[in-house]
């Protein structure tokens, strides 16, 4: 049976970031979104650019750097939307606008307060603003889940009759069941002329946990784009998760009649850079990205499986892109080879200064860790993805004395816009008296939101991960760091995240908001 394609649109940097606490700089953007290229993803929606100028600039700037996927910008349905939409997309290889209205009695009458017939009008002339950008124009129908059939095909009969060539089904809430949202899609698929003119997808929420199953009862029924997240974020409970309905394609091909182009080595890798980005932990059960999704602990499993894989796994770990920890450098590996594995990593500094500047990190780093994986260079390059004007605060120097009975004592040293400025504190552990000392010196005021701690790799010399999550002025930003010393890990996470709030701030003033 000749496959047909199915078009993997990833709206983790749109939906995903909708999710509470999970914003991206524009810089953690671009990464994501190169991410999402090498995974052969094919359209990209890398932002609302209504939403904010920090929104358009990263479309654009995305717009700029993807060549192999399509990139994406969300619109309302109205002119203002869609000419910033078609604005940020320009420099694209290839563009779409991505024009929404809902059509639920509920939400037209109580949110929109439109009538049918006023939207339906709406979702024309949008299209219409749309195709003056682009000839890739998607409309969504938004809360489809809960709209009326015959008006949800009066609507798409007419935007198709206006020039969209993709045609969105959302189940904004969440409220749909497999069979009855496959069948629904079915019948509008059937009924509305010129159907096989466009491109039919499904866009679905978590709410009851079926975004998933509905995703792909929905492509059994015609659908042919599937949007979706990495690690199944985005708002509320997220939206489907790309890998499971990558997977799920792929691993059951005598139930789908179609196949993706998504490299799915890069699957466990995208995963972990948003984890990290967002500060959003994948659960160690999570399916096919989760820590346990190849690990059988069962011995009457573990004897199966070593004597025939097939016998309790249907994917194979490496195929999604789980490596076995791999040794790539020690102490001994000069800058040439740190370099040329940074690049197979696909890991890009951007500059010289950077380069030289990770690798320093990386030499005091083996002289203390005898073993650095692939995981922990993922981390130290992280560290480095910074450029100075992002960096007004600089951690010079952290020392902590913590002994029994005693409360932890810290003496830290920033450097802030050039200036050495130094503070002492005492707090209740150790990185508390840190983050007590940093914030002696910085005075943000800014609410702690999160912090937490990973391990990067294994054994008790493994880097620290952490992520500080803070709000101020309701912005709220995620701040990295990482060392074999979870203090000094910790003290460049807090850091780290009072730099992007101070460059956000910096942006909201410049625009006369605050
Ligand atoms: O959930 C939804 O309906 C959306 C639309 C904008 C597609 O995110
Ligand atoms: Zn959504």
């Amino acid at each position: 049976m000749s496959k047909q394609h199915l078009v993997i649109f990833d709206t983790t940097l749109r939906d995903g970031e909708q999710s509470p606490g999970a914003s991206m700089t524009k810089e953690e953007k671009i990464r994501v979104a190169r991410q999402l290229e090498k995974m052969r993803v094919d359209v990209i929606e890398a932002g609302f650019a209504a939403a904010s100028p920090g929104d358009f600039e990263a479309i654009q700037a995305i717009a700029q750097v993807i060549r192999e996927s399509t990139v994406c910008s969300l619109a309302r349905a109205n002119e203002a939307d869609i000419r910033r939409s078609g604005e940020a997309i320009k420099p694209a290889a290839s563009g779409r606008i991505h024009t929404f209205i809902a059509t639920s009695p509920i939400h037209m009458e109580k949110k929109l307060r439109m009538t049918p017939d006023q939207v339906v009008e709406q979702a024309v002339k949008s299209v219409g603003w749309a195709r003056q950008f682009t000839d890739d124009v998607e409309f969504s129908a938004e809360d489809a889940g809960r709209s009326d059939i015959d008006f949800l095909c009066r609507v798409f009969e007419a935007v198709i009759k206006a020039g969209a060539t993709t045609i969105n089904v959302p189940d904004t809430v969440g409220y749909a069941i497999p069979f009855q949202y496959a069948e629904n899609l079915r019948r509008v698929i059937e009924r509305v002329p010129n159907a096989d003119k466009v491109v039919w997808s499904v866009h679905c929420h978590n709410d009851l946990g079926l975004a998933v199953a509905n995703s792909l009862a929905a492509v059994l029924a015609g659908a042919r784009q599937v949007e979706c997240t990495i690690n199944g974020l985005g708002e509320r409970a997220g939206n489907a998760s790309l890998e499971e309905i990558v997977m799920a394609v792929r691993t059951r091909p005598d139930i789908f009649p179609v196949e993706t182009r998504i490299d799915t080595t890069q699957i466990v890798p995208a995963s972990k850079l948003i984890s990290q980005i967002t500060g959003y932990p994948v659960q160690p059960n999570k399916a096919v990205v989760g820590a346990n999704a190849f690990a059988h602990e069962a011995g009457i499993h573990q004897d199966g499986v070593l004597k025939h894989r097939e016998t309790y796994e249907i994917m194979r770990a490496q195929d999604v892109g789980w490596a076995q920890n791999k040794l790539v450098l020690g102490k001994h590996s000069g800058r040439n080879a740190f370099k040329t594995r940074l690049a197979e990593l696909g890991i890009e500094l951007g500059s010289d200064e950077a380069l030289n500047a990770a690798f320093a990190r990386f030499k005091e780093l083996a002289d203390r860790k005898h073993e650095i994986f692939d995981e922990d260079l993922h981390a130290l390059a992280s560290d480095e993805v910074v450029t100075p004007e992002q960096e007004h605060y600089k951690l010079l120097y952290s020392h902590v004395c913590s002994e029994t009975g005693e409360m932890p004592r810290a003496t830290v040293i920033l450097s802030v816009g050039g200036d050495e400025r130094e503070a002492q504190a005492v707090g209740g552990g150790p990185v508390d008296a840190v983050f007590k000392a940093i914030e002696n010196i910085v005075g943000s005021g800014a609410e702690l939101l999160l912090y937490s701690v990973n391990a990067i790799t294994t054994g008790t010399d493994a880097q620290g991960e952490v992520t500080t999550r803070l709000a101020k002025n309701k912005r709220i930003v995620n701040g990295n760091g990482a060392d074999t010393d979870i203090v000094i890990a910790s003290a460049r996470s807090y850091t780290n995240a009072l730099n992007k709030l101070h460059s956000s701030l910096d942006k909201v003033r410049a625009q006369g908001d605050i």
